[in-house]
């Protein structure tokens, strides 16, 4: 099912790269593991007669020619001894953490992260909770992986350094971009359920293929993922999302059934109904659109969290109106108030990060309705107040989320953002809205009129900013202070002494 379906051929512009692995000759893969790193592990693992060897994510990045300073170790035999010798010979600047039940060690030095293992027989446990500890050999170690692109190993031993381990075909499948697990995947996946998620993340960050086995073995296990904690689904779905082109994990996601049970809001946009002949656009395929053009344009992971949500409420705003056709009134103040049940479901921040969020999502509208209406001074001007600094990042959301298929209308819009970008400038640089605090406060209202907190307050304070915002007056005290000074004649309120 999976294979041809999602092919992203459009990924492969590292194709070229990718085939260049080919050439890679035993001499490069020498000259690699010559850094001093893996020299001195090597000497360590030679000093205890321990077989050992660089295995993992590191191995399949240097065939992929992608920097990693994340190193993978596994030892034949004590793991821990190892580590703790190779950070005696590290010596200063090195920290060493051994976690004892799970026969672990982790070194941190000069910018590496050196993980070291026994190698091991039976179910391994990568999120360090069941202590499995059974002695095995490299290879048992190698099966109970999870993809065979993450299975090969090098050889550290000094009489057999840099030979490539490779009994599942890893090369093979780097070669032909695919994702594939050792083992017959249900065997795999229920070792870690967490590895559904990371097949399809590799698939999305690699622009790699699911083999169709391990593709459809996701699906009939996908209930699964529900025991794994919500903070490692959504480590996988935050890299999912910050990958080149993150439609092509969320179709997966999608496809697997996976979505429907990390994220059923986002399956809940699929679909375009029509009525009397009139449709509307199907809001999952078009955020993914949105998602993908914001991906192109910034790496900013909740700035691209902002683009997914951006239309969350559709579905419950949707109404049929005969002379309107289809509408979603207000879906971006619902959509705002979605997304902290969403947040806190996910385990993700509850905190800044979710207000600008919510900021984007329930701004989102606004540049558009500008252009729509007319660009006027005062509009652009509470436009800017609104957003704050975050007024650059709408505008990106904005541009976005122009999907339509008519060029000429996305040529249109872009040349209409571009007027009210330029517009957002200039009324700035004249207005200094963007962090606007009026520049008559509260508390000056109060001495002047010696008035305690309150309506009287509020309202004086809102008619200096609305006047300042609709450019009744400039963005001053002097002309602030006149103006309160005015309006509160109005509502029979006087100064507490003369000026
Ligand atoms: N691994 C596994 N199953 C998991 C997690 C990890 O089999 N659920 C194995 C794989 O061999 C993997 C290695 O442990 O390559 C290291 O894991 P990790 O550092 O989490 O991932 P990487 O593959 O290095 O990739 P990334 O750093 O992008 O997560």
């Amino acid at each position: 099912m999976a294979g041809s379906e999602t092919s992203f051929v459009h990924l492969r512009a590292n194709i070229e790269n990718y085939r260049q692995i080919m050439d890679i000759s035993q001499k490069e893969i020498l000259t690699h593991l010559n850094k001093p790193i893996f020299r001195l592990i090597s000497g360590a693992a030679d000093e205890l007669k321990l077989e050992c060897f660089l295995i993992g994510g590191y191995v399949r990045d240097f065939f992929l020619r992608r920097p990693s300073d994340d190193i993978d170790i596994v030892a034949v035999g004590k793991g821990i001894e190892l580590a703790e010798l190779v950070a005696k010979k590290l010596g200063r600047n090195t920290s060493l953490t051994v976690f004892k039940n799970f026969g672990t060690a982790q070194i941190k030095h000069k910018g590496y992260e050196i993980e070291f293992v026994g190698a091991r027989k039976e179910s391994y446990s990568f999120d360090s909770r069941k202590p499995i500890v059974e002695d095995g050999t490299l290879e048992e170690d190698q099966r109970r992986r999870d993809f065979t692109i993450n299975a090969m190993a090098f050889c550290l031993n000094e009489n057999r350094y840099g030979e490539l381990l490779d009994p599942f075909n890893g090369m093979q499948d780097i070669r032909d971009l695919i994702i594939r697990t050792p083992l017959d995947p249900d065997i795999t996946f229920s070792d870690d359920p967490l590895r559904m998620m990371r097949a399809i993340r590799f698939a999305s960050q690699l622009g790699f293929d699911i083999n169709p086995d391990t593709f459809d073995a996701i699906g009939s296990n996908r209930e699964r993922i529900n025991i794994i904690s919500m903070e490692r689904v959504t480590d996988e779905l935050n890299k999912i999302i910050l990958s080149p082109k993150p439609s092509v994990g969320f179709i997966l996601l999608e496809k697997t059934g996976l979505l429907d049970i990390i994220l059923p809001e986002l399956t809940a946009l699929k679909g375009a109904e029509t009525k009397d002949g009139v449709g509307h656009k199907d809001n999952f395929y078009h955020t993914l659109i949105v998602l993908d053009n914001m991906a192109k344009q910034s790496d900013n992971l909740w700035l691209r969290w902002s683009a997914l949500l951006h239309d969350i409420a559709k579905p419950l705003t949707k109404r049929w109106d005969p002379k309107l056709g289809w509408t979603f009134h207000n879906h971006n103040f619902v959509g705002e108030k979605m997304i902290p049940k969403i947040f806190r479901r996910l385990k993700l921040p509850l905190n800044e990060k979710m207000k600008y969020i919510q900021q984007m999502v329930s701004l989102h509208m606004r540049p558009m309705q500008l252009v729509e209406e007319e660009v006027t001074d005062s509009a652009v001007r509470r436009l800017l107040f609104d957003a704050g600094d975050d007024i650059d990042d709408l505008m990106t959301l904005c541009e976005a989320d122009i999907t339509s298929k008519n060029p000429e209308k996305v040529k249109q819009f872009m040349h209409n953002f571009m007027i009210v970008r330029r517009k957002l400038k200039v009324i700035e640089e004249k207005d200094r809205v963007r962090n606007f605090q009026p520049p008559v406060d509260g508390n000056e209202i109060m001495e002047v009129f010696g008035l305690p907190q309150g309506r009287e307050v509020g309202l004086l304070k809102s008619a200096i900013k609305e006047a300042i915002l609709d450019g009744v007056i400039p963005n001053e005290h002097d002309a602030a202070y006149r103006l309160m000074i005015d309006k509160a004649k109005e509502w029979n309120l006087t100064p507490l002494k003369k000026d």
